[in-house]
């Protein structure tokens, strides 16, 4: 258990802006930041992030949350290992006691799988640097590879004996279950003897892969032996933490380094990384020997729109790429490449070389993709016209899949001059090529369900307290129960509370004055006049608090409820929460802005004669449902008197809304 304390503590000091930042790169827009959506697929920013309330929303998937949501929605983990996170980054210490194994098991296995893999890191790193074979043999391939101490630590490098159970036996002994080892592809079991079982990794020198939070979630054991029927690297398998495909080896360690230099260089193997930030140049990220995978471009594409490919100076190599740029294309990044002189690649170059030098080579020699693949092609060609009509139609292959016309058109002229062709012909086939792909692409969407819209990115809305939840009216059950109404209500309550109003009300002669009052005040005394509480529980536990907190004098906050420890209540309250936009200067200019707190009052009074009206539709129903049960005259007449009454108060409020919603 964290004490309460220290969770108030971590949501105090939690600012939803760096949390968010760890992982997506936001741009100021007025009073709040924007950015790529990290939980669905998007090009246009519709992810909002608002610092002065705590929260996060996506007008795209409609995701939002504070930062506590934000890193269990992210990460994938419980509530208190998210407040661990939080915990773990601002630097608070929780002081509890040490989880004992059965807790452990309690916490779930996803989780239980990063603790085992976090367990088999330190473990690996005490071998390298503490047993005589890690010494001997482990830390001096290292140092003799020119890996500095520092970065060994960095990368937390480390080494597995060439015996069988060494990590098994060390796990299992401090308490970690061996269903876990296994799961976490750390253990092999034999499947017919499971007291049968061994170490994955051994004799190797081991990379830990982190997510890009920088917890361990897999590793790479290179063998030492030079026997080419060894395989040089054995890498855990797929497991419930980590997928290949989602993961690009280096991402914690360069992150920063993508967001501010605003481009990520592609390597193709763990000691490139590691050689390059020995270099000083840390924003490098491996995709670890396979192709590059679209999940692992749009994981860049968090950070910067900006990608560089390193490569060793093998052609075969390089054409294989093609096809995997082309998705990189496709996604709107901007591409570019740059060849290492023949046998070096990143690692061996950076060594030969100084910092300065291995920098100054790299802004010398980084080409843009499009024009390198002309040229590189074009070498191929001569002057074979046949061979010639497939390098043009393979380059506009490439140019049709960048969705900006802009940067298209600067291709197409590009491409005209290096390859000496017209550029009208050039466009013929580029038209033509984006058309099938069109084609192509309306079809598979046609299978798949129709995607979100997305927002444009600058699309501004009116200041705040315009109602932004209009579609649920539609939904007749919801309507009918009355939910739609407490719900605006409570949207009004906690966006708007504080806001002064003007209330009529009389003084003690019976002169009628106005009163200026915080806005939740007007609202609650409008529902206490007709006793009016909400059905649903969660509306209702969110008014009681209220009513409680206006009674002791103080308004609480949105804060209060979006840090609610019921995350029923603070996940409402995130829901909804409104984000204002900010008013561009040339509609402050024209937009005559009508008194808010006019406004306000209006919309409150209205939702909270709306909410009375389905209240009598309601009775209403109810009333004639017991006349029609009724045989008693007595009791008849009561209830007509009663029918009366309530169809007078109907039309009341009818005629105050000024028109009937309900049918
Ligand atoms: N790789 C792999 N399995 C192999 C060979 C390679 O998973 N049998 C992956 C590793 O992630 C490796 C990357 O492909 O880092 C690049 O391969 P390679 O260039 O051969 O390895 P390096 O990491 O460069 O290792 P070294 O410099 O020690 O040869
Ligand atoms: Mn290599």
């Amino acid at each position: 258990m964290i004490p309460k304390e220290t969770v108030d503590r971590i949501l105090e000091t939690a600012r939803i802006d760096e949390v968010v930042g760890e992982f997506v790169s936001l741009k100021k827009r007025g009073a709040n930041m924007i950015g790529l959506c990290p939980f669905h697929n998007e090009k246009t920013p519709s992810f909002n992030v608002s610092p002065a309330r705590g929260i996060y929303k996506c007008f795209g998937c409609g995701k939002g949350g504070n930062p506590v949501n934000f890193v269990m929605d992210h990460e994938q983990l419980s509530y208190p290992e998210a407040l661990r996170w939080l915990a773990r980054k601002y630097n608070i210490e929780i002081e509890e006691q040490e989880r004992s194994p059965e807790q452990i098991a309690k916490e779930g296995e996803r989780e239980s799988l990063f603790i085992v893999s976090g367990f088999a890191q330190k473990h690996y790193t005490k071998n390298l640097h503490e047993t005589e074979e890690g010494k001997a043999i482990g830390l001096t391939y290292f140092t003799e590879r020119g890996f500095r101490k520092d970065i060994i630590e960095k990368f937390q490098l480390g080494y597995s004996p060439d015996t069988w159970r060494d990590l098994t036996d060390a796990a299992v002994a401090a308490g970690y279950k061996l269903e876990y080892l296994v799961k976490a592809g750390l253990t092999i079991q034999n499947e017919e003897d499971a007291s049968k079982y061994f170490d994955r990794f051994r004799g190797r020198v081991i990379f830990p892969v982190h997510n890009a939070s920088g917890r361990v979630i897999a590793f790479g054991g290179r063998t030492l032996k030079t026997d080419k029927k060894v395989a040089k690297y054995i890498n855990s398998p797929e497991t419930e933490i980590y997928h290949k495909s989602n993961v690009l080896y280096g991402l914690f360690f360069a992150k920063k380094a993508i967001m501010q230099e605003d481009v990520c260089y592609l390597v193709e193997g763990y000691t490139d990384v590691i050689s390059m930030h020995q270099a000083g140049i840390e924003n490098v990220v491996a995709s670890s020997g396979t192709s590059l995978t679209i999940e692992q471009i749009r994981l860049i594409r968090r950070y910067t729109s900006n990608i560089t490919i390193l490569y060793d100076g093998d052609p075969a190599g390089i054409k294989a790429s093609f096809r995997g740029i082309n998705l990189i294309l496709e996604e709107s990044m901007n591409v570019r490449v740059l060849l290492f002189p023949d046998n070096d690649d990143p690692d061996s170059y950076s060594k030969k070389v100084t910092p300065e030098a291995l920098r100054d080579f790299i802004t010398a020699n980084t080409k843009d993709f499009i024009n390198f693949k002309t040229e590189l092609l074009k070498a191929d060609v001569g002057n074979d016209p046949i061979k010639r009509a497939s390098l043009i139609h393979e380059i506009v292959d490439s140019i049709a899949l960048i969705p900006d016309a802009i940067t298209r058109s600067v291709y197409v002229k590009e491409c005209s001059r290096i390859l000496d062709i017209e550029e009208q012909a050039l466009l013929t086939e580029l038209n033509k090529l984006r058309r099938r792909q069109h084609d192509k692409k309306r079809e598979e969407q046609s299978i798949k369900e129709a995607p979100l819209p997305e927002l444009p990115p600058d699309v501004t809305a009116p200041e705040d307290f315009v109602p932004d939840q209009p579609a649920r009216e539609g939904d007749h059950t919801q309507v009918k129960s009355g939910e739609v109404f407490e719900r605006e209500l409570v949207r009004l309550l906690l966006n708007y509370g504080q806001e002064p109003v003007v209330a009529k009300t009389t003084d003690e002669f019976g002169v009628e004055i106005e009163v200026t009052v915080p806005l939740a005040e007007l609202m609650l005394h409008e529902l206490e006049s007709d006793e009016i509480a909400f059905n649903h529980a969660v509306y209702q536990q969110i008014l009681s608090e209220y009513t409680q907190h206006i009674n002791n004098g103080n308004v609480p906050d949105l804060n209060y409820f979006v840090n609610y420890p019921d995350q029923n209540i603070a996940q409402l309250a995130v829901d909804l929460v409104q984000i204002p936009y900010q008013l561009s200067d040339w509609e402050r200019h024209f937009i005559y802005v009508q008194t808010e707190s006019q406004l306000l009052r209006q919309a409150a009074v209205h939702s909270v004669n709306v909410l009375k009206l389905t209240r009598l539709e309601q009775m209403i129903a109810e009333n004639q449902k017991q006349l029609r049960d009724t045989t008693d005259d007595d009791a008849q007449l009561k209830l007509m008197q009663q029918q009366l009454n309530l169809l007078n108060a109907k039309r009341h409020f009818s005629s105050l809304l000024g028109r009937i919603i309900l049918k």
